[in-house]
């Protein structure tokens, strides 16, 4: 036994992770993969790893030294509990397996519990920062057991990205905890992409910018509040000039956005938890309505408004999209949080926000200079009951709100698709509203299920004899 972490799975993520831990001081790292010829490549492709190559699960086991640390880097579902039969057959009690894909956090769940019984540890770990991270330093989001982390911790310390003196690495809770943190983490990547992409829409159609032109904006923007890798290459991929046709790339790239599923599982999750994560979800379905070229065929000859689009004052604009972006983008953030409370409410994991918002700020997708402002947020008020509702966040939403508003007007009028922007200003004024109409509601599931309401003067649950004499009387609270 001469290695301390295996990897198995050698896809670009994987061999590149492998790449990683093997550039770390104390680290040794067997590798191994389905077919042999990945593994002759990677070890011939990169002899300063010094990597342990191995061509069964069985030399894979007797080459690392115990207890047995190996990251499994394949494909969610399917090939992941393939992989793990394997290690288990081969492995003993006390040995950790980590699945470091985007499982889907119920089968981490599952297969933690399974995994648990044979005495092997079982570690869902969410990995973020695309092949780039995995290289040289991501954002990790491990769950499992206290005693995995033991030996898991300093391995992944190693190769975490650094954000303000700390790895961007902790233990987020047991079990699932860790797939269902990376998974909101997707969640809010979509939203924060699909407000990036209402923006550079919004201003090309209001100001005839060109995408170079945006791309300034974008880079712009990326000195002040608003900084991350997101806005950042947002810039690259607007400046880019396609080689054959000469035009922009982002004019000749087909509008039809993919997803792997990540951002939909956020959303479904938050729907069974009964969390309004309106944001994430109209991001989410924006990439469908997006992937249906059929309908949007049959609905291209629907009327716009009559008028041109054009704004007056191009910079007083793009200064006002900035604002509502900068709005809605907390409104994504908030609603991803309270999707992490709820859910380790649900789950029982002791999650630390404010260490999820520190783990962020490096390495991930989402990074970006204002996961400081959260981290500091929670530090100030670990149980802050509203991520939004914070001072910093605030202020922030007050002093954009009217730029936001006039956006989502403009936006509105124009006949320019918002959902992201207009359903996050919804929210922010259905949260800060007095009075909702959901009394209404109440009143019509009373009238037509006998489904009772509560009344604001008086303690009890009540229901209205709709279809008798419409006197009132006290119910039994069906809810
Ligand atoms: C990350 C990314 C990563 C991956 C997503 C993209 O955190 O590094 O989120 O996990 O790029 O799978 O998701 P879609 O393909 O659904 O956009």
């Amino acid at each position: 036994a001469v290695a301390n972490i295996g990897v198995v799975g050698l896809a670009v993520m994987g061999s590149n992770l492998a790449r990683n831990l093997a550039s770390r001081e104390g680290n040794k790292v067997a590798i191994l993969n389905r077919s042999r010829s990945k593994t002759d490549e990677l070890l011939a492709a990169h002899p300063e790893a010094e990597f342990v190559g191995t061509f069964s699960y069985e030399e894979f086991a007797a080459s690392l030294a115990k207890p047995r640390t190996a990251i499994i880097m394949v494909k969610a579902g399917g090939p992941t509990d393939a992989v793990i039969d394997e290690l288990v057959k081969v492995f003993e009690p006390g040995d950790i397996i980590v699945d470091g894909g985007n499982a889907y956090f119920p089968d981490t769940i599952r297969r933690e519990k399974a995994v648990r019984e044979t005495g092997i540890n079982f570690v869902g770990a969410g990995i973020s920062g695309g092949e780039e991270g995995a290289l040289t330093g991501p954002s990790i989001m491990p769950g499992g057991s206290d005693e995995s982390w033991i030996t898991l911790g300093p391995i992944l310390k190693s190769i975490a990205a650094v954000a303000e003196g700390e790895p961007c690495v902790t233990h987020v809770g047991h079990d699932g905890a860790g797939h269902f943190v990376k998974m909101v983490h997707n969640g809010i990547e979509y939203a924060d992409m699909q407000l990036i992409a209402e923006a550079y829409d919004l201003i090309r159609r209001g100001t005839g910018k060109t995408p170079a032109e945006i791309a300034e904006v974008f880079a712009e923007w990326n000195k002040g509040e608003l900084e991350s890798y997101l806005i950042e290459i947002t810039a690259e991929v607007l400046r880019q000039v396609d080689a054959e046709t000469g035009k922009p790339l982002v004019d000749v790239i087909l509008d039809q956005a993919g997803a792997k599923g990540t951002g939909a599982w956020t959303v479904q999750t938050a729907l069974s938890l009964g969390v309004p994560v309106s944001g994430i979800a109209e991001a989410t379905f924006a990439r469908s309505l997006s992937s249906h070229p059929e309908q949007r065929a049959a609905a291209r000859s629907f009327p716009g408004p009559d008028e041109e689009f054009t704004v007056a004052d191009a910079d007083a604009f793009i200064e006002d999209v900035r604002q509502a972006l900068f709005a809605s983008k907390i409104i994504a953030y908030s609603q991803g949080f309270d999707e992490i409370r709820a859910g380790a409410a649900e789950y029982n994991w002791t999650i630390d926000n404010g260490a999820v918002s520190r783990i962020w700020r490096g390495g991930c997708i989402i990074r970006a200079q204002f996961l400081n402002r959260i981290a500091d947020a929670y530090a100030e008020q670990p149980e802050l009951p509203l991520l939004a509702s914070a001072p910093y966040f605030a202020d922030a939403l007050a002093r954009g709100q009217a730029a936001w508003r006039r956006v989502v007007i403009a936006a509105t009028q124009a006949g320019i698709p918002s959902p992201a922007f207009s359903s996050s200003l919804a929210y922010y004024d259905g949260i800060r509203a007095e009075r909702l109409p959901a009394a209404l509601v109440q009143g019509q599931r009373d009238f037509f299920g006998a489904h009772t309401y509560k009344r604001i003067d008086k303690e009890g649950t009540f229901h209205t004899q709709w279809s008798g004499d419409r006197t009132e009387i006290e119910a039994e609270d069906t809810h």
